[in-house]
């Protein structure tokens, strides 16, 4: 499904890595990585209303660089979709929002999510979060896609 569902038209995934991979190529700080690849995939990938990453400070997790509406400022670990990711260390793939007990709604027009821990080292430094208008709107190929975007992030910051 990369070329209907994951991509818009015209790039494949291969490329979307690779253009994730340019991005931040030679450059480790944080903001700036994480600003250009929320970007990168909220203008490439199809069907998405909010793209951006959150990072644990203490026990939250607080918005970073995103494109989207504005959206919660922090948000306790443990708790919605990032929270449950950031606890678990497992990336959440939530089908439907309104059946995740305990999602936090930023925007009403969210019907479905997918949130992946960044691990630097073994540690939760973050969470990497998509939220689109349709509903089961990513499937185990984007998952994979996404990781290895959340891969490339990491791996840019050492
Ligand atoms: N829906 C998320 C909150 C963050 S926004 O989607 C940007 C959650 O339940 O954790």
């Amino acid at each position: 499904m990369i070329e209907t569902q994951t991509s818009s038209a015209g790039i494949s995934a291969d490329e979307l890595t690779a253009q994730a991979s340019a991005l931040v190529s030679g450059q480790n700080d944080l903001v700036a990585n994480a600003a250009n690849l929320s970007s990168l995939l909220f203008y490439t990938l199809k069907d998405v209303n909010w793209v951006g990453f959150y990072f644990l400070k203490g026990s939250e997790l607080i918005v970073g660089p995103f494109q989207g509406k504005p959206a919660c400022v922090s948000i306790p670990v443990g708790k919605g979709v990032c929270g449950t990711a950031a606890e678990t260390k497992k990336v959440q793939r939530v089908a439907d929002v309104h059946l995740f007990d305990g999602h936090i709604a930023c925007d009403a027009a969210s019907r479905s999510e997918i949130v992946l821990p960044l691990i630097l080292d073994g540690e939760l430094i973050g969470v990497l979060d998509l939220d689109s208008p349709v509903s089961n709107r990513f499937d185990e190929e984007d998952e994979r896609l996404l990781q290895k975007i959340a891969d490339i992030f990491i791996r840019s910051l050492v």
